[in-house]
């Protein structure tokens, strides 16, 4: 209770305070010597090349949720919380991944050989009908022609749940997609949970054709989907934890997360090896740091797939732990060379705890660090669960994101460095034994005045 009154009076302090520390001007909030030792005594500790040389070991295969590299990775992240001296917890979770089982369409005079793939959760199941072409699928284009049909749909524009709901309104009985313009390959495409309808995509140049061919004539064809399937998987979280020195335990708990998963066509070196990196640094200079305040370091799998790691680790907190837990501090893609500054975004785009002391701990080490509103990580659901929370981020993200070039090469050291500074001091100051700081003036360090920043992505 009190912590999060705590959090509140804070951002609600900086809002009416007329006194503005650093902003633009100065690059320090404070001149008080003794907040620079506070920090000085975990940023010294921290080894640059400790972080680079564990982006190279973790980017050198894709750690896909559920497959041999996300475990070789855990068991690789595992050992060394556990070499640090941390109580380290592998937490696994069952996650569901696509087969798409055998899809065929084929039509009358049996001429069509272009290839298919069902959609994501695509109902198994064979019809037989004429295709009828509804553009984009929008509303004012699906008319009740389609009853008893297969609709022939061209990918953009609307979601796929809206589109085949449109379709479905009208009584289809199948639906057929091609893809965008500009867009390669029939690997797209998902049918949402009560839409039981049989879905394939195809390509762009396959969809074309028969859009071609149904100016002259009509088709009947049969779409079939077969042995398409959930299958399950087994994703992990990994979790270390360090108890606070048994006489000062004010009962509070901080979390410092990354994700350790990546996605299936990319080594992940900055997305988000690189937050790994950062976060077992974070670790290792705090394992044996008197603290009067709970650490916990934990980095998620199956992010990429939905936050489905770190939704699974707060459904396992209790209602004492969420109660207990005053900060999050999360970091994704924290190391590019070729992204802009460091900024900090909460999922309701305000103010909390946790933006209020990194802006602070930014001011005194290099600059005020911005906040702006974006959910799309591991502290989205750390924020639902009301756990004060950010993502620490550099934005505009880099080209390389999500793609074969997401390498070492483009790891910044100075970067990777900058941020495992201000986030370590900032989990510095919660956690050091001589807090409450944030609430005793004398050895809080200063506020720091800093903005919403509509930054592009
Ligand atoms: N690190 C990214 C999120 C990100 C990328 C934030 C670029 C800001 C700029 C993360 O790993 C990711 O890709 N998330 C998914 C969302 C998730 C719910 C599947 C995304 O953004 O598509
Ligand atoms: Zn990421």
């Amino acid at each position: 209770m009190y912590r999060k009154t705590m959090a509140v009076m804070l951002t609600a302090g900086l809002i009416l305070s007329p006194v503005s520390f650093s902003a633009n001007a100065a690059s320090s909030t404070s001149n008080n010597p003794s907040d620079h030792a506070f920090d000085n005594k975990v940023i010294k500790k921290i080894k640059v090349d400790n972080m680079y040389d564990n982006i190279a070991l973790l980017s050198k295969q894709p750690r896909v949720a559920g497959t041999e590299g996300e475990y070789e990775a855990v068991q690789y992240i595992k050992n060394q919380f556990e070499e640090y001296g941390y109580d380290t917890e592998l937490q696994p979770f069952t996650m569901y991944d696509w087969d798409p089982g055998v899809s065929t369409l084929s039509i009358e005079g049996g001429d069509f050989t272009g290839d298919t793939r069902s959609f994501y959760a695509s109902a198994n199941e064979s019809v037989t009908s004429q295709l009828e072409f509804v553009g984009l699928a929008s509303p004012e284009e699906v008319s009740e022609d389609v009853k008893g049909k297969i609709a022939l749909i061209e990918r953009g524009q609307y979601t796929f749940y809206e589109k085949i709901e449109n379709v479905l309104e009208k009584g289809a009985i199948g639906v057929v997609m091609y893809n965008a313009e500009g867009q390669s390959g029939n690997n797209f495409g998902s049918v949402y949970l009560g839409q039981d309808i049989p879905a394939i995509a195809l390509t762009r140049e396959d969809g074309l054709e028969l859009v071609e061919r149904l100016q002259n004539k009509e088709i009947t064809a049969t779409l079939s989907v077969e042995n398409a399937n959930f299958v399950a998987k087994t994703s992990y979280n990994v979790i270390a934890k360090k108890e606070p020195h048994p006489n000062k335990d004010n009962g509070q708990i901080v979390t410092v997360g990354a994700h350790h998963d990546s996605v299936p066509n990319g080594p992940g070196a900055n997305d988000d090896a690189s937050g790994v990196a950062a976060t077992l640094e974070l670790a290792r200079i705090l394992a044996k740091t008197p603290t009067d305040t709970e650490l916990r370091f934990v980095t998620f799998g199956a992010e990429e797939r939905g936050l489905l790691g770190s939704y699974h680790y707060a459904d396992t907190l209790s209602d004492e732990e969420i109660e207990n837990s005053v900060a999050h501090f999360q970091l994704d893609m924290v190391g590019s060379k070729d992204a802009g500054d460091l900024i900090m975004f909460t999922p309701d785009g305000e103010k909390n705890l946790v933006t209020d002391i990194g802006a602070s701990a930014g001011a005194r080490i290099s600059e005020v660090v911005d906040y702006g509103q974006l959910g799309r990580s591991d502290h989205v659901p750390f924020f639902e669960k009301g756990i004060p929370s950010a993502l620490f981020i550099h934005a505009p993200f880099e080209p390389w994101y999500h793609s074969p070039e997401d390498t070492l090469d483009k790891i910044s050291k100075e970067k990777l460095q900058n941020v495992a500074e201000i986030v370590g001091a900032s989990v510095y100051q919660i956690a050091r034994p001589d807090t409450p700081a944030l609430e005793n003036s004398n050895v809080a360090p200063s506020p720091a005045d800093y903005d919403f920043d509509y930054r592009p992505l």
